[in-house]
C-alpha cells in the first residue's frame, strides 16, 4: 500500500522527467519520449519493481544487445515475441476494404532471390512435399494487378531457411510477376512448423515463461505494385495445431488457407510428373490497398 506521501514523490519524479523533454525541437520526438517515460514509469510503479529485478532487466537487455549483429537481430526477435512488431504492423496497415492483412516480416527475407517464371518452382531443392500455389493480385476495386512483384520465401521440411544452411545454396525463395490478369502460380513446398532462433536471451525468456518458440507453418509473401501499398504477409495452414500459439502472434484468421492434400498419382495442374509423391495445393487471392 503506497502512502499519499510516497505517491506524490513518485508522481513528481515522473513529471520531472517528462518536463525534461519539453524543449525537444522535434515535436514528434518530444511526443514519443514523453509518452515512453510515462509508460515506463507506469510499468515500474505497477509491478513495484525491485532493484534486483531492475538489474536483471538491464542484464537481459545487455545480452540482447551483445547477441545482435548484422546476421542476428535479437532486438527484433524480442519485439516479435512481445507482440510489438505485430502491433506496429496493425497500426501502420490500416484496414482498407477487403485488402489482404499484413503480418510480421521476420528475419529470413533476402534481397535478390532468383526470378522464377509463372508455374516455376521456388523450392530450389529444399526438402519438402511439393505444393502448388495459385491466386490473383487485385486492387480493392477488384481490378487485376498485372506485373505485381511477388517475393516468396519459406523454411524447408526440417524447419530451416536457406540462410541457415552451412553453404551458400539458395532454396525456398524466389520472386515472380503476376500475369496480365493479375494471376500467379508456382510450385513451393507445403509449409511445416519451425522454432524461431531460441538459443539466446529471447529463447531464455520464452522458456522461463513457459512459452513455446514454435511458429505456425507458413509461407511468406511480399507483394509490390506501383501506386499500391506494399503487402508483407504469410499464409498459414488450416488445421495446424500451432495456429493459436504462434510465438510472434502473426496468425490472422483471414490468412489461414486450405492446403488441400493430393494423393500420389493425382494429375498436377501443369503436367509436372511427381512420380509417386503426394502433393498439396492452395489458393491465395491477394488484394492490395491503395498506397
Ligand atoms: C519468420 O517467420 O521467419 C520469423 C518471424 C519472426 C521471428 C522469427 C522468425
Ligand atoms: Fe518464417
Amino acid at each position: 500500500m503506497t502512502t499519499d506521501e510516497q505517491r506524490t514523490r513518485e508522481d513528481e519524479l515522473v513529471q520531472l522527467v517528462v518536463d525534461s523533454f519539453d524543449g525537444t525541437p522535434d515535436p514528434r520526438l518530444r511526443e514519443i519520449m514523453q509518452s515512453a517515460v510515462r509508460h515506463l514509469h507506469g510499468f515500474l510503479r505497477d509491478v513495484r519493481l525491485t532493484e534486483e529485478e531492475w538489474s536483471q532487466g538491464i542484464d537481459f537487455l545487455t545480452a540482447v544487445g551483445h547477441l545482435t549483429d548484422d546476421r542476428r537481430q535479437e532486438f527484433i526477435l524480442l519485439s516479435d515475441t512481445l507482440g510489438a512488431s505485430m502491433q506496429t504492423i496493425a497500426i501502420n496497415n490500416e484496414a482498407h476494404g477487403d485488402a489482404t492483412e499484413a503480418t510480421v516480416f521476420g528475419p529470413f527475407f533476402v534481397d535478390d532471390a532468383p526470378e522464377v517464371p509463372l508455374g516455376g518452382d521456388i523450392a530450389g531443392g529444399a526438402a519438402g512435399q511439393p505444393c502448388w500455389v495459385e491466386g490473383t493480385v487485385r486492387d480493392t476495386e477488384g481490378r487485376p494487378v498485372a506485373g505485381a512483384r511477388l517475393e516468396v520465401w519459406e523454411a524447408d521440411d526440417d524447419g530451416f531457411y536457406d540462410v541457415q544452411y552451412d553453404d551458400d545454396r539458395t532454396a525456398g525463395r524466389a520472386h515472380l510477376f503476376s500475369d496480365d490478369d493479375g494471376g500467379f502460380r508456382f510450385w513451393a513446398i507445403t509449409p511445416t512448423p519451425y522454432p524461431i532462433p531460441d538459443d539466446g536471451p529471447v529463447g531464455a525468456m520464452l522458456a522461463a515463461t513457459g512459452r513455446s518458440p514454435m511458429r505456425a507453418s507458413h509461407l511468406h509473401f511480399m507483394v509490390t505494385a506501383a501506386h499500391l501499398r506494399t503487402l508483407v504477409t504469410h499464409i498459414f495452414v488450416r488445421g495446424d495445431e500451432l495456429l493459436d500459439s504462434d510465438s510472434v502472434f502473426g496468425v490472422k484468421e483471414s490468412l489461414v488457407k486450405d492446403f488441400v492434400e493430393q494423393p500420389a498419382g493425382t494429375p498436377t495442374p501443369d503436367g509436372r510428373d511427381l512420380g509417386d509423391a503426394a502433393w498439396s495445393r492452395v489458393g491465395f487471392d491477394i488484394v492490395l490497398a491503395p498506397a
